[in-house]
This record gives structure tokens, C-alpha cells and sequence, in this order.
């Protein structure tokens, strides 16, 4: 894939696919969209109730969100297992580029990201006593999930470059590892996707989005 770093609005990097034309955050702001939508939306709102919390992410890719999940578990004094599936692992060479620990703030994160981004695969390892990494090279489409999870990160690329990730087979398959009470966060809000996680049971809340972005949405398993 030919993948080049651009800087988006809120001064962090994200990627650009040039074979997909298509970014890996929104160009309004990378760590803007990630706060919002997986931390603030996600795993704020879990956390309200639980502070042991399960969560899978499908796209691991720049690791972003796994960074942000990590700083936050230490604010929030949460103990987080946060398992992530990724296809296609990206080189150490773009990694090493990325400019997030510079613009994250807290306790080294410029070591814990290259941990995070080094650490085994197929393997839980515990990156600090309240954070254990798991991460799985596969795709989502052949991948039989073993655990259960409270809260689900869905940061696919969008369902028009990548429609098979949007599939109500798809989401069919995360409902049923979706603990009850659980939730499913993603920045996409288009009415197809919100139709479909309704058909497979998921109550779907609109919310507002990151800046640039009108909305997004939480799909929630009720009890
Ligand atoms: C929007 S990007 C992920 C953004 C990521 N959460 C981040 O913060 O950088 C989507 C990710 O899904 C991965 N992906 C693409 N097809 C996949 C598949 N079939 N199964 C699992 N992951 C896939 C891509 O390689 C890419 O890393």
C-alpha cells in the first residue's frame, strides 16, 4: 500500500492512502476525532458503571487510540484488557514518524507507544499493572473472537471504500461478543450503518460528532 503522513488540523498526523484515497482519522484533527469518539464517547461512558473493562478494537493501525486508552486507564485509575485486530500491520519505519507522543501529554508516552507498537502479537502482555495489550493479526472477516468484551472500538475505514467491513454479518458477529450493557462506538453516522446494527439488536444512539463531523454513533446491547 502506498501510505504517506499527513498533518491534520488539530496539529497531529494521521495517514494517507493513496491506493483507497482515503485517511486513517479525519483530517479535521486525528487526535481530536480518536478523544472523541473512543474515549470520550466510549470509554468514559462505560466507565461510568465498570471499572474492569474489556474492549476490542477493530483497526488497530497507528495505534492511536490504544495510546489514548492507556493515558487514560492511568488517569481514571481503570483496569483495562484492550484487545486489537489489524489486517495489516503498518512498517516500524512510518511508526516512528508519528508525531503523537509529542502532542498527547502524560507519563512517557513516547516509550509506552513504542511498546505498544513492538510488543508481541497473539499475545496478552501487560504494558503497566491496570493495561494489558492483546493484539491479533487478522481479518475481521476470518477471525473467531474468543473473549467477550464490554465496549467495542470500530475505526474501519469508511463503508464506501470498504464496504465488507459494514456488513450485518459483520456487525451480527460483534453483537454476540458485546457483553450485555456493552457498547460499540464509531465516527460513522451514515443511515445504513445505523440500519444495520438495529437489524442485529443494537440500540443505536446519534451523537454529536468531533468537530467537522455532525455525527456519530454508540450502538448499546441492552440487558
Ligand atoms: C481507519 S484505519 C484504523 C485507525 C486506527 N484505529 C488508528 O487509530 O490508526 C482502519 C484499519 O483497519 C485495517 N483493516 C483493513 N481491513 C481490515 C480487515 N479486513 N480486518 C481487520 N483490519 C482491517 C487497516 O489496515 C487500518 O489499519
Amino acid at each position: 500500500m502506498n501510505i504517506s503522513i499527513i498533518k491534520t488540523e488539530d496539529g497531529s498526523d494521521s495517514l494517507y492512502v493513496k491506493d483507497l484515497n482515503e485517511h486513517y482519522h479525519s483530517t479535521h484533527g486525528a487526535i481530536q476525532e480518536s478523544k472523541h469518539v473512543y474515549i470520550d464517547s466510549g470509554l468514559k461512558h462505560v466507565s461510568t458503571i465498570l471499572d474492569c473493562i474489556n474492549i476490542l478494537e477493530i483497526g488497530f493501525g497507528t495505534g492511536l487510540n490504544a495510546l489514548l486508552t492507556y493515558l487514560e486507564t492511568e488517569k481514571l485509575n481503570l483496569n483495562v484488557n484492550y484487545t486489537t485486530l489489524e489486517a495489516y500491520p503498518l512498517d516500524m519505519e512510518i511508526v516512528n514518524k508519528l508525531n503523537y507522543a509529542d502532542c498527547v501529554g502524560g507519563e512517557n508516552p513516547k516509550e509506552i507507544f513504542t511498546t505498544i507498537h513492538t510488543c508481541e502479537w497473539e499475545k496478552s502482555i501487560a504494558i503497566s499493572p491496570h493495561y494489558n495489550l492483546h493484539k491479533l493479526k487478522n481479518t475481521l472477516q476470518q477471525i473467531g473472537f474468543v473473549g467477550s468484551y464490554n465496549l467495542i472500538y470500530f475505526d474501519a475505514f469508511a463503508p464506501n471504500v470498504q464496504p465488507e467491513m459494514w456488513t450485518e454479518e459483520v456487525f451480527a458477529k460483534l453483537f454476540s461478543v458485546l457483553k450485555p450493557n456493552g457498547s460499540l462506538v464509531t465516527y460513522c453516522a451514515k443511515g445504513e450503518v445505523k440500519r444495520t446494527l438495529k437489524k442485529v439488536g443494537f440500540e443505536v444512539e446519534s451523537l454529536p460528532g468531533p468537530p467537522g463531523k455532525r455525527e456519530m454513533v454508540r450502538g448499546n446491547k441492552k440487558l
